[in-house]
């Protein structure tokens, strides 16, 4: 089902036209689509916030062409971060560091850390190669949204609030890059993503820590993020038909499960989903973009494994879900 685009260099250089006026280029990277940005021109970064209709205070991710950019955006680059970069770029994972005295504070949310990722889809990479600079580039979906891992997605978040889409398929990996900051020389895990804490830590050759209430905050870990429009619930397999049968008495209800319907169940919509975590990853979003038009009032979610292959599935199932947005609608008054 992964299909491949590939852009002409004439829409490439487009796009690069476009980015250098100031506008904005959705672009294929191997986690989702970016919505992209010059991270250098203040007034393409609002357009940015505009678009995705975002909180200025949320940072944007910074890509860029090669691992060598990461001295001209960060003020500090400890040895740590060199050793990540040599080990995981270009590739899904972002690291956060002290920014550059240059970098504008729009693109920070007024943080003095950048987050700065150099992404392996090749799109992506001719993108900025040809752009010879770096481009700010949020997920490109309204602020609190299911991340777009489509071209199509993209349009139907954005409109006309974007002035180019380049098109190179449904993104492989499926769900947004993990985030690591530092802490002394510790690496912590801000957002987990498809490269693991375990694989950090076996890069450093030191143990990973988990983010405490001072570390640097992330929007996308705040509960509400990743939503789809229909609550979500997620059930261990052991009670999903027992919910399922209650719930159903309430109104239509989807399944999302890694194994086929059972003969004696009644829904209105059971998905399938892959029974692999790269799998289960890459169709994710697509799955539940597709299910919450379905008109239901409920997607039952069943548990994914417990493994760290699965770890960040498990954190983008429990943001999407109810008693998650409950929460957050009291912590973030949003
Ligand atoms: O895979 C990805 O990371 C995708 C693709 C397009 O690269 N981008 C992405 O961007 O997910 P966004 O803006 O949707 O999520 C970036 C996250 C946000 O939660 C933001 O708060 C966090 O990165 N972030 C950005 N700068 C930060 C900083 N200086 N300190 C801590 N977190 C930061
Ligand atoms: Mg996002």
């Amino acid at each position: 089902m992964l299909e491949q685009m590939d852009p002409t260099d004439e829409q490439i250089e487009r796009a690069v036209a476009v980015l250098r006026a100031g506008n904005l280029v959705a672009f294929p990277t191997e986690t989702v689509y970016g919505l992209g940005a010059d991270a250098s021109n203040v007034s393409a970064i609002r357009k940015v916030f505009a678009a995705k209709q975002r909180p200025v205070n949320h940072p944007l991710i910074v890509h860029l062409a090669d691992t060598e950019a990461l001295k001209h955006w960060a003020s500090v680059v400890p040895r740590e971060a060199w050793l990540l970069a040599e080990t995981f770029w270009p590739g899904p994972l972002t690291m956060v560091l002290p920014r550059a005295a240059h970098v504008p504070r729009e693109l920070t949310g007024g943080q003095n850390t950048i987050a700065l990722r150099v992404p392996s889809h090749p799109v992506a990479r001719r993108l900025l190669m040809a752009f010879e600079g770096a481009l700010a580039a949020p997920s490109a979906n309204r602020f609190g949204r299911l991340s777009p891992t489509s071209a199509v997605h993209v349009r139907e978040e954005l409109g006309d609030a974007v002035d180019f889409i380049l098109d190179g398929g449904d993104c492989p990996v499926g769900i947004e890059s993990t985030i690591v900051a530092f802490r002394n020389s510790q690496a912590v895990v801000l957002r987990p993503g498809a490269v693991t804490a375990d694989q950090i830590g076996e890069a450093l050759q030191s143990e990973v820590v988990a983010p405490t209430a001072s570390s640097p905050r992330v929007s996308g870990t705040l509960p509400s993020h990743y939503a789809p429009r229909t609550p979500l619930k997620v059930v261990s397999a052991d009670n999903l038909e027992e919910v399922l049968r209650r719930e159903s008495a309430q109104g239509p209800v989807a399944v999302l499960a890694r194994r086929g319907r059972p003969e004696h169940t009644r829904t209105t919509l059971w998905q399938v989903a892959p029974d692999d975590a790269a799998g289960y990853a890459h169709h994710l979003y697509s799955l539940l973009r597709r299910i919450d038009g379905a008109g239901c009032h409920l997607i039952i979610a069943e548990a994914v494994p417990d493994s760290p292959e699965w770890t960040a599935i498990r954190d983008r199932l429990m943001r999407g879900s109810v008693e998650d947005l409950e929460v957050a609608a009291v912590a973030t008054g949003t």
